[in-house]
């Protein structure tokens, strides 16, 4: 059995070898998730052995701090601690106080009264979890990164670890142990307003940057993690992003075998590098709800994986398994049936009778004590393994909290995240140019950042004036800039959709004054259930605005800050230019602005499909037969749907020429086999630039309709102009495999191509493999 830790040095020597541009997939193994430590099975043993009952129904429930705090003074409230941790018992506690974000002395002095509390009354800690989600997003001084759909774009595994990293740094500085990240839902729903917060719409592009978020949060041992590491909470397993109606937390409907091939893929990844805890799926998969899901939470995640985490559950859906989805008749039956189905964790965040609902459920034989201790058992194990118990709170030094290399990473990263999409000639702008800047999200904060960004919906504008919104950074770069915003976002108006578009004939005005129009247009920030909506259409003013200011033929730079793709096939043709920065956090706005101005390159590309009609949102990796083109009487494999821009698509200021893509393994394989492939890539262009270099596999024939193209490679190269690298991938042949319609992995004896840079080269699988075993 390969020792754990072996396994992590291999993934960061994979990272590393990155560097030199040879890198390929990690073979897919069956191990089990996180070897057990003698120490910790001991010490967990031990303080189980002396638990009552009460105790140990406490350890399964967590609160929001709101119930232990006095809103007066926002601050912890000792008398309800002694409630909650002397009369309920109960283990863990969640969440900032709604609306409030604390700098980190603040929050570790608040968490370390709640930390004492609990030792006094249980002997046991407490472990707080915060939703640190781009970085320390709930730390008003802390760190923040570019979301994770911006850290996809970048094709740039560096940056999911450079951003774990220091998340999880800042959090433990602040006296917190556990962050609810990395988020590992498909962005497969353009409508899904989570869609930002996970690394778009591959499932191998989001199992690769989730699995070294997690190695980066948690460090090298899962069974140590250190003072400067944290326990990750992956999420939200699994099948989240494709609800039916696009609507957060409704049902979604999932083909058995695309779950196990394409959404179980990230979170498999994850609990094989150590994940110590997982959040489950709020909604529910073909009529099942992921909370009471024994099949996918006991079998396939603790059973198959041997996987000895925690697992929690979203916000209050135990309740949710009867108030909405009645399954359940009471909370009675709803937390019966979730602990049953493997939940270890209840997230219930203002009933703590729910510890007292399950000591009646243990008592009337409902809830097997077995099932009981098993909980109870992987909670204390995160504990020890945290450390918690020698150190419920701990003296650190943390010199980088806050550092100038953290700031740094975040600008960079931005600056490799925002994508562009179209430039006629435009971009880059002279320095002299008189530069006109409008639209709502010209001069926000809370836009550049969106949702968990120091409040939950996002209100940056709040905490950090001190960052520059977009038009502040365009104003430092180009003295000639002048500004009116046009449509502005009402941020009283109740809904984050709200808009006032009184400006327009105003900024039409000073738009003719100008050279450029950059309009920056898109969403204002949202989060989970908030941000649903019923027209994935750019809003009717932000269109109208656009297209008045083309009206004055002035040329128009579009800048999309935005967490989903919004629907501008109208619009874009107005426009000469377009950004797509997504969110790109404190640092999005002077990225843009040294972009725009030349003084960096763009190298961002696309990590979703991005629309061009409501009724064709599509995933590049669509079956061939959802395509209508067809050649020679067969589909085109090469066709693509009628969309605004392709996954992976994205400009520079030079160009690239890709030659010489050969296979350097025989061209015939079977299962186990490593394919080999290299190509060259050359800056044909005039000024240095970085290419992501992306390799598809297709196969051609199938006992299922095959998808059109599989992302199997991806790696970021820096090229000089002139310059040309040799960048090369190994692919094992088990990626070639897909889950029939039996369940089981099929690799099958056949012909598959593989593509780069609009290149090909074939190769056959010689024998078909089934495996018996649910992964390989
Ligand atoms: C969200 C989770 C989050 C949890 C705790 C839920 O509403 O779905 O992503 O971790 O709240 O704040």
């Amino acid at each position: 059995m390969i020792p754990m830790k072996s396994i992590l040095k291999a993934t960061v020597f994979a990272l590393a070898a990155a560097a030199v541009f040879a890198c390929g997939p990690k073979a897919p193994k069956v191990i089990p998730a996180i070897e057990p430590d003698a120490q910790v099975e001991a010490k967990v043993e031990q303080v189980l052995k002396g638990m009552t009952l009460e105790e140990k129904a406490g350890q399964m429930v967590q609160l929001s701090v709101d119930i232990i705090t006095d809103p007066a003074t926002g601050d912890v409230d000792p008398a309800k601690m002694d409630v909650i941790f002397g009369q309920y018992k109960v283990g863990s506690i969640l969440n900032v106080l709604q609306g409030h974000s604390f700098d980190r002395v603040k929050t570790a002095d608040f968490i370390s009264k709640i930390q004492a509390k609990s030792m006094e009354h249980i002997g046991i800690p407490c472990i707080y979890g915060l939703d640190m989600i781009h970085g320390a997003s709930y730390l008003t001084d802390g760190s923040l990164f570019p979301q994770e759909i911006n850290l996809a774009a970048t094709f740039n595994r560096d940056y999911a670890f450079q951003m774990g990293r220091a998340m999880a740094y800042e959090t433990r500085a602040a006296q917190c142990p556990w962050v609810f990240s990395p988020v590992m839902d498909l962005g497969r729903d353009a409508r899904w307003p989570r869609l930002w917060e996970s690394y778009g719409e591959d499932p191998y592009m989001q199992a690769e940057m989730a699995r070294v978020e997690t190695i980066a949060i948690q460090g090298s041992d899962p069974n140590h993690i250190g003072l400067e590491n944290a326990a990750v909470s992956i999420k939200h397993f699994m099948g989240y992003g494709v609800p039916l109606t696009g609507k957060d937390r409704t049902p979604a409907y999932i083909a058995e075998n695309d779950l196990r091939e394409k959404y179980f893929r990230p979170f498999k990844e994850c609990f094989q590098a150590g994940a110590l805890t997982a959040m489950v799926n709020s909604a529910s998969i073909n009529g099942v709800p992921t909370h009471a899901n024994k099949k996918l939470l006991t079998g396939w995640v603790k059973e198959e994986l041997g996987w000895d985490g925690m697992l929690v559950t979203d916000w209050a859906d135990i309740d949710n398994l009867f108030t909405r989805d009645h399954v359940a008749a009471d909370k009675r039956e709803a937390v019966a049936l979730g602990i049953n189905a493997g939940i270890d964790m209840i997230m219930d965040p203002y009933d703590p009778e729910c510890c007292n609902v399950i000591i009646g459920l243990v008592k009337d034989g409902s809830i097997p004590m077995e099932r009981i201790d098993d909980a109870v058992r992987r909670i204390l194990r995160l504990k020890v393994r945290l450390g918690l118990f020698e150190n419920p709170t701990w003296e650190h030094d943390y010199p980088e909290y806050a550092s100038a290399d953290f700031a740094k990473q975040s600008y960079e990263a931005a600056l490799e995240s925002e994508v562009l999409l179209k430039n006629e000639g435009v971009l880059p702008l002279k320095e002299t140019a008189r530069i006109f800047v409008t639209g709502p999200n010209a001069n926000s904060l809370r836009t550049l950042n969106g949702g968990w960004s120091y409040t939950w919906q996002g209100d940056a504008d709040a905490f950090v004036p001190q960052y520059n919104t977009i038009l502040e950074a365009i104003q430092k770069r180009f003295p000639r800039t002048t500004y009116a915003p046009g449509v502005v976002y009402d941020n009283a108006g109740g809904s984050w959709q709200s808009e006032d578009a009184s400006g327009i004939a105003k900024a039409v005005a000073a738009a003719r004054l100008a050279d450029v129009i950059v309009a920056c247009v898109g969403e204002n920030s949202y989060c989970e259930t908030p941000g649903n909506m019923d027209d994935l259409n750019l809003s009717a003013n932000q269109k109208e605005l656009v297209q008045k200011l083309a009206a004055t033929g002035k040329p128009v730079i579009l800048v999309l800050n935005e967490g989903r793709p919004r629907i501008i096939g109208d619009i874009e043709p107005l426009a000469k230019a377009v950004v797509d920065v997504m969110y790109p956090s404190n640092y999005g706005g002077d990225a843009l602005a040294a972009l725009l101005a030349g003084d960096e390159n763009f190298s961002g590309k696309l990590p979703f499909t991005y629309p061009k009609h409501i009724n064709a949102l599509h995933t590049y990796d669509y079956k061939v037969s959802e395509h209508r083109e067809v050649m020679d009487g067969s589909y085109n494999y090469d066709a693509v749907m009628d969309v605004q821009w392709t996954f992976g698509h994205g400009l520079s200021y030079t160009s690239f020429a890709y030659s010489d893509f050969v296979l350097e393994s025989p061209a015939d394989f079977k299962a186990g086999d490593d394919l080999k492939v290299s190509v060259k890539v050359t800056n044909t262009g005039d000024r240095a630039g970085k290419e992501a270099v992306l390799v598809y596999s297709s196969d051609l024939v199938a006992s299922l309709i095959p998808d059109v193209k599989r992302l199997r490679g991806f790696e970021k190269v820096v090229l000089e102009p002139g310059e040309t690298k040799t960048v090369s991938f190994v692919i094992p042949a088990n990626e070639l495999a897909f889950v029939g319609g039996d369940g089981k992995w099929r690799l099958e004896e056949g012909d598959f191509r593989l593509s780069c840079g609009g290149l090909g080269v074939m190769v056959r699988c010689s024998e078909t493999k089934v495996w018996e075993t649910p992964n390989i």
